[in-house]
């Protein structure tokens, strides 16, 4: 539990009294309660606030805050307000300011600003949070403490690039080893001196924000930009474990945002929270992958929803409403998936700077006569009246899908096979098939324990880290299933080629070789003839983006391609190794494709559905204490049917029991609570 001070889903949001005047708080504060609000973040962005010059420091404005939660029985999630430095920093100590990819250094303004190896922020905000820690140690409103905000952007300045020259040093121990495994004979790139190495940017190796040609340096300064701002993350976080070690530590992250590597941040967190912005189009089913990803940070742990709009974002190209019912329903979407809090960003609209159009659960009209609000109370009160039922319930799948950062800037960085070849959407095709059929899944990265799980799916492996191919080669022997992709097996942790033959290390699982890779062209596509019928699949299927040529060599030929000059040779095979299989997927099929194929593997290895339910009917289940909790959540705006099954549940919102053919009406949400015996 994050904290047992709150047995329940939290139910609150950033909130910034701090902006209005006494009495605008007191009718927020009015309108909490009537909304069953029972958290707040405070002092996201209050550094300039609460430190106007170096010497003094001013907390009294916050202690009154925090005073009137507790009085209210209001919880305080407490931000270290370290998102944002102080215009005079900026001015006194100039090395605090970032200097961006083009090589310009910035000025003051804007946020999210400070360079990471600044001595400046990294003296100042550890400060800043230990004076925190100080004052509020003993409030009996502090639950959870938020470091910084949004941790994210890379900084290519003078500082940044001495501190990268001392973390290669560290990382390879020697020029040679850095000259090799950086590839540097290539165009004549040798270093001769630490200090010849120079960051990478538009001023040197890198053109577009992601492209380089150099993938050696590319890839490290990712890593070094991660572990710098992880840095300033753990500076702060030591000084609030030290003084409140009771207390959670958590920061909030972004879903799939691209720039840190979440596994090694969630080593150092207690509490994995994040922000959650679909657009009005996003696929239920992409949002659903991102929050299996926050819960699979720590293998599984309840995660916080720390930011979602009640109803408007500011800073899409176009802001839609959330439709009425939509709010609700991703909040518990959330909540199915493994959050134990519903938070918005925010609770009250500022008058004025850039979010100011972005949704509260207070807006402009300043009172509780809103459709917004009324949807929120209703919540509230839902939230209120499920007390710790759901809290702290666990998932149990079965399934898992592997992603990994660094996997991901390889291929972002990588010149070649084709600018199409996008990751986060291989990974979310094979995430939908088994989302549409209900199959639970996880998303877990390259060092979970894969025992736990019966079939493991590793879209485009490109890089195969140093280990992983022995322990999948472990799991499968002993008898898990496992499905890799074309582009996989590449390269190892230096994006240098594993020589002899795609797919290199996993090349023996596999049973295959892959020769050539050729990159389709916007709209052509070739074919997947399958030799032979297989439950659903049969006949032929599209493919796409990228196909691998490829032999089989101890592995099955399930399927070949059905034209050009490769027409005839293997697109689907199967190996099987020791009590397992594995399957290679040699180009990017069609969902039809993957649904038939992916069925086929869970009915091998008798994994079930939780329940069949008609196209955008979301079924996801959470477990405690023997008791199985199954969200039924109906993304359509129309009403829909579904079979509830015969064993004895309750929907718990309404009390009513349920059973067989059940109507749900449309954007609804069901809880059906029975008994968690047996596994599906
Ligand atoms: C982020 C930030 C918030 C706010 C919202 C607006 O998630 O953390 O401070 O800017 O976006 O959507
Ligand atoms: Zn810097």
């Amino acid at each position: 539990m994050i904290n047992e001070r709150l047995p329940k889903i939290w139910y609150g949001g950033d909130y910034n009294p701090e902006q209005w005047d006494q009495a605008t708080m007191e009718e927020d504060i009015r309108m909490f309660e009537l909304a069953g609000i029972d958290v707040v973040t405070l002092n996201v962005f209050s550094w300039a606030r609460s430190q106007r010059n170096e010497e003094t420091y001013d907390f009294q404005w916050l202690d009154r805050i925090m005073d009137r939660m507790a009085a209210e029985q209001i919880q305080v999630c407490l931000a270290t307000s370290t998102g944002a430095h102080p215009a005079w920093m900026a001015k006194r100590y100039p090395d605090i300011l970032r200097v961006d990819y083009e090589g310009r250094k910035r000025k003051f303004g804007g946020r999210h600003n400070s360079c990471p190896n600044s001595p400046t922020y990294r003296r100042f905000a550890p400060i800043m949070a230990r004076k925190l820690a100080e004052r509020y140690k003993d409030h009996p409103s502090l639950a959870i403490w938020h470091v910084s905000n949004e941790y994210g952007g890379y900084c290519y300045c003078d500082n940044c690039e001495q501190a990268f020259r001392l973390w290669l040093q560290e990382r390879y121990g020697s020029l040679e080893a850095l000259n090799a495994d950086w590839n540097s004979g290539f165009w004549g790139h040798t270093f001769y001196d630490w200090d010849e190495i120079v960051v990478p940017n538009a001023l040197s190796e890198e053109f577009g924000g992601n492209r380089t040609f150099f993938q050696g340096i590319s890839l490290d300064y990712r890593r070094f930009q991660s572990d710098s701002l992880l840095t300033c993350y753990r500076l702060e976080r030591d000084e609030l474990k030290r003084i409140t070690p009771d207390i959670p530590i958590t920061t909030n992250l972004m879903g799939f945002y691209p720039e840190l590597d979440y596994f090694e941040w969630a080593k150092h967190m207690d509490v994995i929270s994040w922000d959650n912005y679909p657009a009005i189009d996003t696929p239920v089913s992409f949002t659903a992958m991102a929050h299996n990803l926050m819960r699979g940070l720590k293998s599984g742990q309840p995660f916080m929803l720390m930011e979602q709009t009640p109803s408007v974002q500011n800073w899409s190209p176009y802001n839609s409403a959330k439709r009425p019912g939509v709010m609700r329903l991703w909040s518990y979407q959330a909540m199915a998936h493994g959050a134990d809090t519903v938070m918005f960003f925010q609770l009250r609209r500022s008058v004025g700077a850039c979010e100011k159009f972005h949704g509260a659960l207070i807006e402009h009209a300043g009172h509780e006569h809103t459709r917004v609000f009324r949807e929120c109370a209703t919540l509230g009160q839902e939230l209120g009246t499920l007390g710790d039922k759901i809290v702290d319930s666990r998932s149990r799948a079965r399934v898992a899908v592997i992603y990994d950062w660094e996997n991901r800037w390889a291929l972002d960085l990588s010149s070649g096979p084709s600018k199409a070849l996008n990751y986060v959407d291989e990974l979310h095709k094979y995430y939908d098939a088994l989302f549409q059929m209900n199959i639970q899944t996880d998303i877990i990265g390259v060092e979970e324990d894969l025992d736990k799980y019966d079939i493991v799916i590793a879209p485009v492996m490109y890089m195969v880290k140093p280990g992983f191919a022995k322990r999948v080669e472990r799991f499968v022997s002993e008898g898990g299933t496992f499905l890799t992709t074309f582009f996989s097996g590449i390269v190892n942790e230096h994006d240098l080629v594993t020589l002899g033959g795609y797919p290199g290390e996993l090349r023996q699982l596999l049973g295959i070789w892959a020769e050539e890779l050729d990159a389709l062209l916007p709209g052509q596509q070739n074919e997947i003839v399958i030799k032979q019928e297989w439950g659903a699949l049969r006949g032929s299927y599209s493919c796409g983006i990228l196909c691998d040529v490829i032999h089989g060599e101890t592995a099955e030929i399930l399927a070949e391609y059905g034209s050009d000059y490769y027409k005839g040779t293997p697109v689907l095979t199967r190996n099987r190794f020791g009590k397992g299989q594995s399957y290679y997927v040699a180009s990017s099929p069609d969902a039809a494709f993957l649904q038939a194929l992916l069925a086929n593997l869970c009915e091998e290895q008798g994994v079930k559905p939780l329940l069949n339910t008609p196209h955008g009917v979301e079924v996801a289940e959470r477990v405690k204490d023997g008791r199985s909790y199954l969200f039924v959540m109906n993304h359509n705006a129309e009403a829909m049917t579904f079979d509830a099954g015969s064993a004895n549940r309750i929907e718990i919102l309404s009390g009513l029991p349920i059973s067989g053919l059940t109507t749900i009406p449309g954007r609804d949400v069901m809880i059906m609570e029975g008994s968690a015996a047996g596994r599906p």
